[in-house]
């Protein structure tokens, strides 16, 4: 089963910036990539980084652990996630958080 998942650029937004399918079992981050330009920043890939917060704005998903450090219980109550952690179960809209640039551990 494939879900289509809206990635936005503002919250209040009619507009997609990119609708990507997403397999069943497949992290967010993973099909936000191999839809091409990725329209959520990556980074680690493995929740410890930060850099692929992303707002849920609807639909149901799955998710692993995140770390506190990145994600608290505020931004939880608000739908604050990290994309690599997240696995779509449905269909959603979902609001990218921050810019689409490379990861560098080093800067
Ligand atoms: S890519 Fe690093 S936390 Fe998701």
């Amino acid at each position: 089963m494939c879900y289509t998942v809206c990635i936005k650029e503002q919250i209040d937004s009619d507009c997609c910036l990119r609708n990507i399918t997403v397999e069943e079992g497949q992290s967010l981050l993973v099909a936000s990539e191999r839809n091409g330009q990725p329209p959520i920043a990556v980074g680690c890939r493995g929740g410890g980084c930060g850099v692929c917060r992303i707002r849920i704005v609807s639909g149901s998903y799955r998710k692993k652990a995140m770390s506190k450090t990145h994600i608290n219980e505020q931004d939880l109550a608000q739908g604050v996630v990290l994309a690599c952690r997240v696995f779509p179960e449905s269909d959603m809209e979902v609001v990218s958080e921050k810019p689409c640039t490379p990861y560098n551990p080093f800067a």
